[in-house]
C-alpha cells in the first residue's frame, strides 16, 4: 500500500504540467505519477505540428480560432469551453516558454507560425516538426527537479478504487517486480491519453490503448463522444499495420499538394480550402479517392516547394522518407489516412472532474467539449494545458478538497494463476483491430456496427473470464481495456443518426 497526495496517470503533457504546477505550490504534498512506459514515452512525444495559439494580435484573433474551432466541430462543441480554451492560450504558452521549451522565430523574432487544416489564419506554434518531443523533454526536466514528485516508469494502473462514487486511487502493477500496488490518494487525475492501438493502423505510439477511459467505465464514470474518433489524412504509406509515421499536416499548410496516382489534385473537388479542408473532410475524400481507384494511397507532392525552408522546417520528415528511399525533392510522398485521436472521452466539467468525485481527466482521455465532432488541428496539447492548469486551479483553491487519506480502503487480492499465453493476446489484439478497421473506420453503417457490437460483447466476456483465471499481466489487461473502448464506439456510433464531423454513416 502506498499513499500519496495526487495520483496522476500518465506521463505526456496533460499529467506532467499538472504535477509541476501541484508541486511547486504544494511543496510539503506528496505527487506520484504512475506510467507504463518509459516516462516519456506518450502520444506528446510525436506531436508534430504544434500548438494552435493567438499569439499574432494583427492579423489573427481570438474571435478568429474560436470560429475556426467551431466550424471544424460542426455545431457540436461547448461554445463556452472553446472560448475559454482559446483565449488561456497565451498564458500556457509562457508557462511552457518559462519551463524551458523552444519553439521557432523568424527574423523579426515573431513566433514563426505554421498553418493546418481548417485553421483561417498561420497561427500554429511550434519547434521545427517535433513540437511535442521539445515539449516532452522541458516538462519532463522539470518534473525530476521537484523533490515531491515521485515517477513511476513501468507501473500499468489497472483499476481505479472507487467507492460510492468517490475516488481514492488505483491498484497499479509494477511490470517489472510483478507485484500489484495499492495507490491510496485523495485525489486522481487519470492523463492516459489515447486510443490508437484499438485500430492498429495509427500515428499513436503503443501505450495509446485507451486504459484510462476503460478504467472510467468500470467505475461507472460518464463518458461520451467515442463514435469521433479522427483519422489523418496524411500517414507515411506502410502496408504492414502497426503506428504510421505521420506527415504533419503543417506541410500542405507549407503548400504540398494531394494528388491521386495520376496526378489529380482530387482536393479542388471536395472543398474550397482545398488541402487545407479540415481534417475530417480530406480524410473523407481520400477514403472516397481510394474506393473510386481501388489503388492503396494518394500522394503527397511536395515536389515545387523551396526545399532548403522545407527541409529546415520539417527535418524529421525529410530525414525519414530519405530512409525509405523518397526523396521529397523529386519523389511523391504516397500516404493513407490513420487513426489519429479520440475527441471523446471521459466527461469532465470546467474544473476538468469527472462525474465521480475526487475524479479528475485531462488530455486526451477527457471530453471536454472543446472538439464537438472534430478537433481542429493543433488544439490537443492547448486543450491538454489549460485543462491541467484548471485541475491545479481548483484543487489550490479548494481546501476542503484535501481530507480522506485515513480511509481504508481494500489490498488488491491475489490469486494463484496460470500465465496467459502471449500467442492469444497477440491473435486476439489483431482480430480487434481488424474489426475496428473495417466496421468502425472512416465510413461506417449499421449492419458492420451491429455485427461488430455483438462480437465485442462476446469478446468482452471471454476476457472477463480470462482475467478471472489468469495472472495479472498488461497485455491482457490492455486487450480487455480496447475491446471495452471498442464496444463504447461503437454503441455510440450505432447511437448516432446524424453525419457530423468526423463521424459518417452510410
Ligand atoms: P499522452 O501524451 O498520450 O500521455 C499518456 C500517458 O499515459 C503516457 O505516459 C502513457 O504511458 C500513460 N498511460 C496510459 N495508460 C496507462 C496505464 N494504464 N497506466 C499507467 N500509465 C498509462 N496535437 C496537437 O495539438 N498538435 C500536434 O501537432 C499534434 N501532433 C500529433 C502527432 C502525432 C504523431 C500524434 C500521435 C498525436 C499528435 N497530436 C497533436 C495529439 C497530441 O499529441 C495528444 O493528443 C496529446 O499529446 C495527448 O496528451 P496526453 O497527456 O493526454 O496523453
Ligand atoms: C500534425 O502535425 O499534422 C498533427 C497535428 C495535430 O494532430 O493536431
Amino acid at each position: 500500500m502506498m499513499t500519496t497526495n495526487y495520483l496522476i496517470i500518465g506521463s505526456g503533457v496533460a499529467g506532467l504540467t499538472f504535477a509541476i504546477k501541484m508541486a511547486d505550490r504544494f511543496p510539503d504534498q506528496k505527487i506520484t505519477i504512475l506510467t507504463k512506459a518509459t516516462a516519456d514515452e506518450s502520444n506528446t512525444k510525436y506531436a508534430q505540428g504544434g500548438i494552435a495559439i493567438v499569439t499574432n494580435k494583427t492579423e489573427d484573433s481570438y474571435q478568429k480560432h474560436i470560429q475556426d474551432t467551431l466550424i471544424c466541430g460542426d455545431g457540436l462543441c461547448n461554445a463556452d469551453v472553446v472560448k475559454m480554451v482559446v483565449t488561456e492560450g497565451p498564458k500556457r504558452l509562457k508557462e511552457l516558454i518559462s519551463w524551458g521549451a523552444k519553439f521557432d522565430k523568424n527574423a523579426k523574432g515573431n513566433f514563426d507560425l505554421g498553418k493546418e487544416g481548417g485553421h483561417s489564419q498561420n497561427r500554429v506554434v511550434h519547434h521545427k516538426d517535433q513540437t511535442g518531443f521539445e515539449i516532452e523533454r522541458a516538462i519532463l526536466e522539470q518534473v525530476y527537479q521537484k523533490k515531491n514528485i515521485s515517477v513511476l516508469d513501468h507501473h500499468f494502473a489497472l483499476d481505479l478504487i472507487t467507492k460510492n462514487n468517490r475516488c481514492h486511487g488505483a491498484y497499479a502493477l509494477d511490470q517489472k517486480t510483478k507485484k500489484i500496488i495499492t495507490f491510496q490518494s485523495n485525489h486522481t487525475v487519470l492523463a492516459s491519453g489515447g486510443i490508437g492501438h484499438l485500430y492498429g493502423h495509427t500515428t499513436n505510439p503503443t501505450i495509446a490503448t485507451g486504459d484510462g477511459i476503460a478504467m472510467a467505465s468500470r467505475a461507472n464514470a460518464i463518458i461520451k463522444d467515442m463514435e469521433f474518433i479522427q483519422f489523418h489524412p496524411t500517414a507515411l504509406y506502410d502496408k504492414s499495420s502497426g503506428s504510421a509515421f505521420l506527415i504533419s499536416e503543417a506541410v500542405r499548410g507549407f503548400g504540398a499538394y494531394l494528388r491521386t496516382k495520376n496526378g489529380h489534385r482530387f482536393m479542388l473537388d471536395y472543398d474550397p480550402r482545398e488541402e487545407l479542408a479540415s481534417r475530417d473532410i480530406v480524410s473523407q475524400s481520400i477514403d472516397l479517392e481510394l474506393k473510386k481507384s481501388t489503388e492503396q494511397c494518394v500522394y503527397l507532392d511536395c515536389t515545387h516547394l523551396d526545399m532548403k525552408a522545407f527541409m529546415k522546417h520539417f527535418p524529421m520528415i525529410y530525414k525519414r522518407c530519405k530512409s525509405l528511399g523518397i526523396d521529397i525533392a523529386k519523389d511523391w510522398i504516397p500516404v493513407v489516412p490513420a487513426q489519429h485521436y479520440l475527441c471523446g472521452g471521459i466527461v469532465v466539467d470546467k474544473n476538468g472532474r469527472t462525474s465521480i468525485e475526487n475524479l479528475f481527466a485531462c488530455g486526451e482521455c477527457s471530453r471536454t467539449g472543446l472538439h464537438g465532432a472534430n478537433r481542429l488541428a493543433s488544439n490537443s496539447l492547448l486543450e491538454a494545458l489549460v485543462y491541467s492548469d484548471k485541475i491545479y486551479n481548483y484543487l489550490a483553491n479548494n481546501a476542503f478538497e484535501k481530507k480522506d487519506l485515513n480511509f481504508t480502503v481494500a489490498a488488491w487480492v491475489t490469486v494463484e494463476n496460470t500465465e496467459i499465453n502471449s500467442a492469444y493476446i497477440a491473435q486476439m489484439k489483431s482480430e480487434l483491430q481488424l474489426l475496428m478497421r473495417q466496421n468502425a473506420g472512416i465510413v461506417r453503417n449499421n449492419n458492420n456496427l451491429l455485427q461488430a457490437k455483438e462480437q465485442l460483447l462476446q469478446w468482452k466476456e471471454e476476457l472477463k473470464e480470462k482475467i478471472k483465471n489468469h495472472q495479472v499481466e498488461t497485455g491482457l489487461y490492455e486487450l480487455q481495456n480496447m475491446i471495452s473502448i471498442g464496444y463504447l464506439i461503437v454503441l455510440h456510433s450505432i447511437e448516432r443518426t446524424d453525419n457530423r464531423g468526423g463521424f459518417m454513416k452510410v
